[in-house]
C-alpha cells in the first residue's frame, strides 16, 4: 500500500505490529496461549475453571464462538463458554459479566480473554490504509476469582452504548442486514446484488468485507467519551483523576491516550501504553498491557487500576480495580 512510517507515526503513534501465523494461528489458539498463563499466574488449572468469557470481533467462525474453542483445547469441564461482541470495550464487558457471576456466588474461577487475528481480515492495498495500518494480532487473559478482602478486586464497572453510529466503524459483510441500515454516502454499493446475498463476489470485489472507519468521527467521539467514562467510576468510588495508581486505556490510538491523560491532568507514570508495538488489538488490547503493565512492575499490590475503552458501536467502558 502507498503509505510511510511518518504518517503512521505522526498520526497513531505506532511503530510495530505483530500478525499472527496465517494457517498455523488463530484467534482462538492466542487466546488459549494466552490462557494458560494466566492459569498458572492465577494458581489454578484449566480443570477448576468454571465458565469462560472470550471477547473477539475476529472470531475463527461465524459461529460457534472461539469460547467453545477454547474449552475444547484445554479439554475442560462441560463449563459454559460466552463469547462477547463489543470490539473496543469487549474485554471490560467481559470483565463487568464475570464480575457479576463472582459476586453472584455463581462461579469461582472464570477465565476470561481477549484475542484478534485482525491480519487475516484486512485490506493490505491502498484502498483500505487508513484502517490496515492501525490494526495488529494478539490476545489476553486473565482468571477472575473471588475475594474475602473488603474494597479489593473489581469496584465497580460501567457499560455504555450509543448505537446512533453504528455504521462508522463496523464491518458490513457478511451479515443479514441485506444494506436495510446502509446509504450511499457510508458505502458504496456498486451492485444490488451485494446487498442482497450474505456473501457474493460483488462482494468482495468492492471490499464490502473489510472493516469500515470514518476515522475522523471515531477520533472526536473516543476523545470525549473516554475521560467521561472514567470520572464515573471515579465519582461513583469516591475517587478523583490524582488518585489513579495505573490508567490502562483500550489502545486505540496514542494520540487518544495522549488527549485522555492532557485532559484528567495525569502524569506519565499514572498511564500504561504499548500501541507503539502491537498497533490496536481491539479486545486484545487492554489485558495485554495489564499483564506487560504487571510483569514491568508497575501494577502493585493496593494500587488503583483503571480500565477504559470506547470503540466500535459506539460502545464504551470502564472498570476500576483495587488491585
Ligand atoms: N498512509 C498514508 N496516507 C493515508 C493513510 C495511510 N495509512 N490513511 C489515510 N491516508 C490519507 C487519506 O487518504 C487522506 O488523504 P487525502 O487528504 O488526500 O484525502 C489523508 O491521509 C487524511 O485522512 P484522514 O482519514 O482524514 O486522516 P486522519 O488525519 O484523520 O488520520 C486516523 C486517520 C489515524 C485513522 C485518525 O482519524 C484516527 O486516529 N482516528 C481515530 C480512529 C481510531 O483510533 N481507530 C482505531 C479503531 S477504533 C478504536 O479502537 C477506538
Amino acid at each position: 500500500m502507498e503509505t510511510s512510517d511518518e504518517w503512521i507515526q505522526e498520526r497513531t503513534g505506532i511503530k510495530e505490529r505483530r500478525y499472527a501465523h496465517r494457517t498455523e494461528e488463530t484467534t482462538t489458539t492466542m487466546g488459549v496461549e494466552a490462557a494458560k498463563i494466566a492459569i498458572e499466574r492465577a494458581g489454578t488449572s484449566a480443570q477448576d475453571i468454571d465458565f469462560i468469557v472470550f471477547a473477539t470481533l475476529s472470531p475463527d467462525y461465524y459461529f460457534p464462538g472461539c469460547g467453545v474453542l477454547v474449552q475444547r483445547a484445554l479439554k475442560m469441564k462441560e463449563i459454559g463458554a460466552l463469547d462477547v461482541r463489543n470490539q473496543c470495550s469487549g474485554f471490560i464487558y467481559a470483565i463487568s459479566v464475570a464480575d457479576q457471576f463472582i459476586r453472584s456466588g455463581m462461579y469461582k474461577n472464570i477465565l476470561i480473554i481477549g484475542s484478534e487475528k485482525h491480519s487475516f481480515g484486512l485490506d493490505f492495498s491502498t484502498r483500505g490504509r487508513n484502517v490496515s495500518v492501525i490494526f495488529g494480532d494478539g490476545a489476553g487473559a486473565v482468571v477472575l476469582q473471588p475475594t474475602e478482602e473488603n474494597n479489593k478486586g473489581i469496584l465497580s464497572t460501567h457499560l455504555h452504548s450509543d448505537g446512533e453510529s453504528a455504521e462508522i466503524l463496523a464491518m458490513y459483510n457478511p451479515g443479514t442486514h441485506a444494506n436495510h441500515w446502509l446509504n450511499q454516502s457510508l458505502a458504496s454499493f456498486d451492485d444490488a446484488e451485494i446487498g442482497e446475498m450474505f456473501m457474493s463476489h460483488a462482494m468482495i470485489d468492492s471490499a464490502q468485507n473489510f472493516p469500515f472507519m470514518d476515522g475522523p468521527s471515531v477520533f472526536k467521539k473516543a476523545v470525549v467519551k473516554f475521560p467521561e467514562v472514567i470520572m464515573e467510576a471515579l465519582h461513583v468510588n469516591g475517587y478523583t483523576p490524582k488518585d489513579i495508581s495505573l490508567l490502562v486505556p483500550h489502545q486505540a490510538n496514542l494520540r487518544i491516550a495522549q488527549f485522555v491523560q492532557q485532559k484528567l491532568g495525569l502524569n506519565d507514570s499514572q498511564v500504561y501504553n504499548n500501541i507503539q508495538k502491537y498497533g490496536n488489538t481491539t479486545a486484545a488490547s487492554i489485558p495485554i498491557a495489564l499483564c506487560e503493565a504487571w510483569e514491568e512492575g508497575r501494577v502493585k499490590d493496593n494500587d488503583l487500576v483503571c480500565l477504559a475503552a470506547f470503540g466500535s458501536g459506539f460502545t464504551w467502558a470502564s472498570a476500576l480495580i483495587k488491585w
